[in-house]
């Protein structure tokens, strides 16, 4: 079943359709927290710091519509916003990442739609992150239907300078002063840094097991 079979453009049309896009979202974060705890469950690690997900406000939806020239309509809600359900996952390390989504691809129920990776070709703003456009399948009492979930994948580093650039964005309705589009480039550059650092680190950490440190350390005093 299509969604469009579903919805008319009654009034509650809507509701429907707001119905369907948070059981979507329901059904990522279960999938995306059940990942987590296998995750911990197999490797005492955990590669998500946190997960949050939205449902797009109806102001929103609309002005996004209006940006794209298309009528106030619920199929073209449907059709052309693509980010009604919004799913956010901050990882710890840039590796983390496309394990996650690597594993989240392969899972049978989920069609992932499209992939756009601002990690390795960051926005020209700087941005960086990992998305995936994909629909789950939510059952219900007389068939199935396939909604649209965004899932945007990143470090903390990432959503950390990402947060900050959306908030200047509106601040400055999309037209920042040149210096501060210049900074934000720079800050898109040491967040790269940073995440790069922090993942050698991090695998230097686990490979070093501790009498190595406590030899290194006698062998330094
Ligand atoms: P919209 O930008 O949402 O119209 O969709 P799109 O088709 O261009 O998709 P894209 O993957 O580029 O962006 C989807 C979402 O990513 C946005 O709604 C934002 O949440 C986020 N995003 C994209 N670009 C930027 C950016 O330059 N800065 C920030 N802070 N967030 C961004
Ligand atoms: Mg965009």
């Amino acid at each position: 079943m299509q969604i469009s079979d579903m919805i008319d453009e009654s009034p509650d049309g809507y509701e429907t359709l707001i119905f369907l896009y948070t059981s979507a979202l329901h059904k990522i974060h279960t999938k995306i927290e059940i990942l987590r705890d296998e995750f911990i469950h197999l490797h005492q690690y955990n590669p998500i710091e946190y997960i949050k997900d939205r449902v797009k406000s109806p102001e929103s939806i609309v002005k996004k519509l209006k940006k794209h020239d298309r009528e106030e309509t619920l199929s073209n809600m449907v059709q052309y916003v693509n980010d009604i359900a919004g799913i956010r996952v901050v990882c710890s390390f840039t590796a983390d990442i496309y394990k996650i989504a690597e594993m989240l691809g392969k899972q049978s129920d989920m069609v992932v739609l499209s992939v756009k990776d601002y990690i390795r070709r960051p926005k020209e703003s700087g941005y960086k992150s990992y998305h995936m456009l994909v629909t789950v399948p939510i059952f219900l009492s007389d068939g199935s239907v396939d909604v649209k979930v965004e899932i945007q994948i990143r470090t903390i580093a990432m959503d950390f300078w990402a947060s900050l650039e959306h908030k200047i964005y509106y601040k400055f309705e999309g037209n920042a002063p040149d210096y501060i589009s210049r900074d934000l480039r720079e800050c898109s550059q040491i967040v790269s840094m940073l995440d790069q650092k922090m993942l050698e680190l991090n695998t230097a950490i686990s490979e070093t097991r501790i009498t190595e440190v406590k030899s290194e350390e006698t062998k330094r005093r």
